[in-house]
C-alpha cells in the first residue's frame, strides 16, 4: 500500500520534518518533501503567497501537513493551510494529517488561537482528515532552555508543567495515523512522563556538566499560569516511549 502512496510533506526542513521524510521514505512511501527553498527531489512551495501549492498537490495522496511560522501565524499558519487544501481537495488528496499542539485551546496565546483555527480550516475543508496535536518536542524544549539561559543564569518558572515528546515518536505516530484510515478526529500525544519546568532544567544541567545557577521565578500572565496548571499534558494514550533523560543521555 505504503508503496503507491505520494505523501507531500509540508515544513520537510523543520524539527520534526527531518525525521518525518527519511521515516516515510523507509516506510516505501513516495515522499515529495516541500520547502520554500527549491533544493534537487523537493518541490517549492509557500504557503504565505501560495506559489507552488497546486504544483505540490497534483497526484498526491495524503499530505502530512508540519509547516508552520509562530511569528507569522496569520499568514502561514490559517491563510496558509487555506490555500494549501483549496488546491488539495480538487486534486483528489485523500487524508491531510494535521500536526497541531497540546493543550492550544486552554492556554492563551496568540500563536494557539492560529493554530486552533487552523484546526477548524482543516475540518471544514471537506478532505478526511487526521488532527495530531503533540507536545512540546524535546528539541524544542532545549531550545527554551538555552534562550532562557543567554544572560547565564537559567531563568525558569519551575512550576510549569510540561510531557516533551521525541520527534522520533511523533513521526512514527504520524506513520501509523497514515497507515489507516483517517479519524476525522482530534488526538493528542505526549511523552512518556510529565514534568516540572524545574526537573527538565536540572537535568539538563547535570547533562552538559553545566555549573550555572538557575533563577526561579512566578512567570505572571494566564499563559503561564495554564501551563503550570499543566494545560499542555494529556492524559491520551498512547504516549511516546523515548523520555527527556533518554533525549540527553543520547545527545551528551
Ligand atoms: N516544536 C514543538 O515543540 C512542537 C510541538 C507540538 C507541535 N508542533 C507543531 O509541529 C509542526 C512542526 O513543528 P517544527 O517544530 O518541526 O517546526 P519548525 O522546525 O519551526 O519548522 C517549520 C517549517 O515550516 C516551514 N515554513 C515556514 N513558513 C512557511 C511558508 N510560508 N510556506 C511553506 N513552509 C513554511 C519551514 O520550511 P522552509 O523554511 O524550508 O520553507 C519549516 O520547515 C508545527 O505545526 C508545530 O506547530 C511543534
Amino acid at each position: 500500500m505504503s508503496e503507491n502512496t505520494t505523501v507531500l510533506v509540508t515544513g520537510a526542513s523543520g524539527r520534526l520534518g527531518t525525521v518525518m521524510v527519511p521515516l516515510l521514505a523507509a516506510e516505501g512511501y513516495r515522499v515529495r518533501p516541500m520547502s520554500r527553498h527549491a533544493k534537487p527531489g523537493w518541490v517549492a512551495g509557500d504557503l504565505r503567497t501560495g506559489e507552488g501549492l497546486a504544483e505540490a498537490v497534483e497526484g498526491v495522496d495524503v499530505i502530512v501537513h508540519l509547516a508552520s511560522a509562530a511569528g507569522k501565524s496569520q499568514q502561514t499558519d490559517v491563510q496558509g493551510t487555506e490555500r494549501l487544501l483549496a488546491v488539495a481537495a480538487p486534486a483528489g488528496v485523500k487524508h491531510v494529517l494535521y500536526v497541531s499542539i497540546n493543550g492550544i485551546d486552554r492556554v492563551p496565546y496568540s500563536y494557539y488561537r492560529a493554530k486552533l483555527d487552523t484546526e477548524k480550516i482543516v475540518e471544514r475543508s471537506g478532505i478526511p482528515y487526521t488532527i495530531l496535536r503533540a507536545a512540546q518536542f524535546h528539541v524544542f524544549v532545549e531550545m527554551l532552555l538555552s534562550a532562557s539561559s543567554r544572560l547565564g543564569p537559567v531563568l525558569i518558572d519551575p512550576s510549569w508543567r510540561l510531557q516533551p515528546v521525541a520527534v522520533e515518536d511523533v513521526a512514527d505516530r504520524i506513520v501509523e495515523l497514515i497507515a489507516a484510515p483517517p479519524t476525522g478526529e482530534i488526538i493528542e500525544y505526549g511523552g512518556p512522563e510529565v514534568l516540572t519546568f524545574d526537573e527538565i532544567a536540572r537535568s539538563w544541567l547535570a547533562a552538559r556538566h553545566a555549573k550555572r545557577p538557575i533563577w526561579r521565578l512566578r512567570i505572571p500572565g494566564g499563559m503561564a499560569k495554564a501551563i503550570r496548571s499543566g494545560a499542555q499534558t494529556t492524559t491520551a494514550t498512547p504516549t511516546g516511549t523515548r523520555s527527556w533523560r533518554d533525549y540527553l543521555a543520547t545527545k551528551y
